[in-house]
């Protein structure tokens, strides 16, 4: 079942051997097997894994306690074993999002086609034969990612969401993205996910991804909703589009967009200044999702403000969850694009961890 073949944009799913269905089944599998324990990281992790972005101060300020930190690092054979498996259903979608201030990544392959296609085929020389056609299409991916002048909208890595749902049986996603949080609830059997997002262009791919896996997980009910998280989320639980199991979600997990820093297309224009995007999208979202959230359940968000921390809406939101009824801090969960270890000596070192807020609800 490859995506629709509808341009010369090179897509994973092109790549995927023996078939999408049987190579999302490899990647299902090997995330189940994944050691997340390994990769989890407890000492001097502001350190280890700075949140540049956020006034750490400010949140763990005098009176207010401090959330318990921990760190998962990732390796760079995950890429190839599971952190590619919603690409395969929802790759386009994302090759049409823009991060702010450059083209869609697939506007920047159409403008510069020919030249990408001359260095993938500089790089893997002369050779002939269909193996040898898709090694060139293979690298032509690779050469539109490490463009510099070209920026790829972020997926959320599956080995986090799967360590993030730990034990939780149902979960519910109010922004739920390329559908990687989606592929952890599957490798994690839960019983329930609800996922809401308004981009019309990856309902498709969530349908296709839970009609490839869903006999590896038999019992998940999978409910996606197709509308904003502050509408979708207004009703009281129970009523409206969003399933509500007996008792409550016992996990509330998601990605929200980084105010304007990208653009999906379906989302409702955000607010210009980031206060009118906080009002109109992240309280009410959040408001309508802690509801949901069952006595001794969790909500985790995974956002950062910009760069420079400015206008520091997770100050603001923070200080928001904070007040929930019930509300404890339970833990800043930051995820590292590569293990530190890996990345000796590279001048790919990275210094930003991602951070996921998390909150239990008083039982
Ligand atoms: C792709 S995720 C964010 C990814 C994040 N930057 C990361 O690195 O993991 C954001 C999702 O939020 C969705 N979204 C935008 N506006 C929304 C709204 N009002 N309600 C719910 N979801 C929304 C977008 O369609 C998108 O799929």
């Amino acid at each position: 079942m490859p995506q629709p073949k509808t341009d010369d944009f090179p897509y994973k799913c092109m790549f995927a051997r023996p078939s999408v269905k049987e190579a999302a089944t490899d990647m299902l599998i090997a995330l189940r097997k994944h050691n997340t324990a390994s990769r989890i990281r407890t000492l001097d992790s502001e350190e280890y894994a700075e949140t540049a972005h956020v006034n750490m101060k400010k949140i763990n300020c005098p009176g207010k306690p401090r959330f318990p930190e921990i760190t998962i690092v990732n390796k760079p054979k995950d890429y190839a074993a599971f952190e590619t498996l919603s690409d395969l259903f929802n790759e386009r979608a994302r090759m049409m999002c823009k991060v702010k201030g450059y083209s869609t990544p697939h506007e920047f392959f159409t403008a510069h086609a020919a030249e990408l296609r001359a260095r993938a085929e500089e790089a893997v020389g002369s050779g002939s034969g269909a193996a040898h056609r898709q090694i060139i299409e293979e690298r032509l991916r690779e050469e539109i990612y490490l463009d510099p002048r070209c920026k790829e909208c972020t997926s959320h890595k599956p080995q986090v969401a799967l360590s993030v749902i730990d034990d939780a049986r149902t979960v519910l996603d109010f922004s739920a993205g390329w559908g990687d949080r989606l592929a952890a609830a599957l490798a994690a059997g839960v019983d329930l996910y609800c996922g809401i997002d308004p981009n019309p262009a990856v309902h498709e791919g969530y349908s296709r991804m839970v009609s490839a896996l869903q006999r590896l997980a038999p019992n998940t009910r999978v409910a996606m909703v197709q509308d904003t998280a502050q509408a979708a989320l207004a009703p009281p639980p129970g009523e409206g589009p969003v399933p509500h199991p007996e008792g409550g979600y016992d996990l509330v997990y998601t990605s929200p967009p980084y105010f304007d820093l990208e653009v999906y297309s379906g989302a409702p224009a955000p607010g210009s200044a980031a206060r009118a995007w906080f009002e109109a999208f992240l309280r009410p979202a959040l408001e309508g999702a802690w509801k949901r959230v069952a006595p001794g359940g969790r909500m985790a968000i995974n956002i950062n403000n910009k760069r420079g921390g400015r206008p520091g809406y997770v100050e603001w939101m923070v200080d928001l969850v904070d007040a929930f009824p019930g509300a404890q801090r339970a833990a800043l969960i930051k995820y590292y694009g590569l293990d530190p270890a890996d990345l000796e000596g590279s001048k790919r070192r990275q210094k930003d961890a991602q951070p996921i807020w998390s909150w239990r609800k008083d039982a």
